[in-house]
């Protein structure tokens, strides 16, 4: 974990007061479709501050946990609280979600990122000086005025992450960013969600990646059919992974 860091102080939305989301739990939260358990009965808290992978198999049930922390969808069982009471929409910009495909509106990169400020509530006279910097901090001042949808694949999942972070979310939620992209867009998207914690974001990041968790992970949720098999600190689960799962994952033995 990095020291340092004042996790307690979140931006907040223009002058608005801060409305806190973290911690997040999920409380013995299960999801069932067509006979199927896919979340059994998992427990999950987000605590600010640490940079947590979520990681596991194809299947193993790591969108869904992430979608039902940010309340995209409801558990069929257990509950979800962000900071201690039900999620509430009024307070979703606080979280920004990420998903394996941007998704972009048909508009100017700054467009999205100021339609993104707009939907947060940000004061109209703040906007251009916020998607600006969230821009610059992405390397993409110089495509502002581009069409989103034009922009390459490493480009648009970076003004993504630029225009989740322009609402000063209190927490980057990222459900596998990279799988799309080459080894270069890869290592600069993590750079930027690595800047983005070390300035204070806490961080929930999906990835199948051992690589790029071992890149990343302060600490490690593995997730093995719909199940936390193991949830530890980064060096200890690589090195000595106490559940089978996670150690045939890491040894690249472990089919879903
Ligand atoms: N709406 C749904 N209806 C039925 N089954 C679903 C639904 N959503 C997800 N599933 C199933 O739930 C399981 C877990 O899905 P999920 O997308 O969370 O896996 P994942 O760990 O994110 O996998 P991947 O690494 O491939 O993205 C999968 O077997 C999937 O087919
Ligand atoms: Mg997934």
């Amino acid at each position: 974990m990095r020291p340092s860091l004042d996790f307690a102080t979140g931006g907040g939305v223009g002058d608005q007061p801060v409305d806190r989301v973290l911690p997040i739990r999920g409380s013995g939260v299960s999801i069932r479709r067509a006979g199927r358990t896919l979340l059994d009965r998992v427990d999950l808290t987000i605590e600010p501050g640490p940079l947590t992978v979520i990681m596991g198999p194809n299947g193993a049930g790591k969108s869904l946990l992430l979608r039902v922390l940010a309340a995209l969808i409801e558990p069929d069982d257990g509950a979800v609280s962000w900071a201690g009471t039900a999620p509430s929409r009024r307070r979703a910009p606080r979280l920004g979600f990420v998903f394996q495909k941007p998704v972009m509106l048909r508009r100017s990169a700054i467009d999205n990122v100021r339609y993104a400020l707009k939907v947060a509530g940000v004061p109209r006279i703040e906007r251009d000086s916020r998607a600006l910097d969230a821009l610059a901090g992405a390397g993409l001042d110089r495509l502002a005025g581009s069409p989103a949808r034009v922009l390459s694949g490493g480009e648009q999942q970076r003004l993504a992450i630029a225009r989740a972070l322009a609402t000063r979310p209190e927490i980057l939620l990222l459900d596998e960013p990279t799988a799309n992209l080459d080894p270069t867009a890869t290592l600069a998207i993590e750079d930027q969600v690595r800047r983005a914690h070390q300035a204070g974001t806490t961080v929930a990041f999906v990835t199948h990646d051992l690589g790029q968790a071992r890149r990343l992970a302060d600490q490690i949720v593995f997730l093995h059919q719909g199940r936390i098999a193991e949830h530890a600190p980064a060096a200890q689960f690589f090195a000595q992974p106490s559940s089978e799962a996670a150690a045939a994952f890491i040894e690249g033995r472990l089919m879903p």
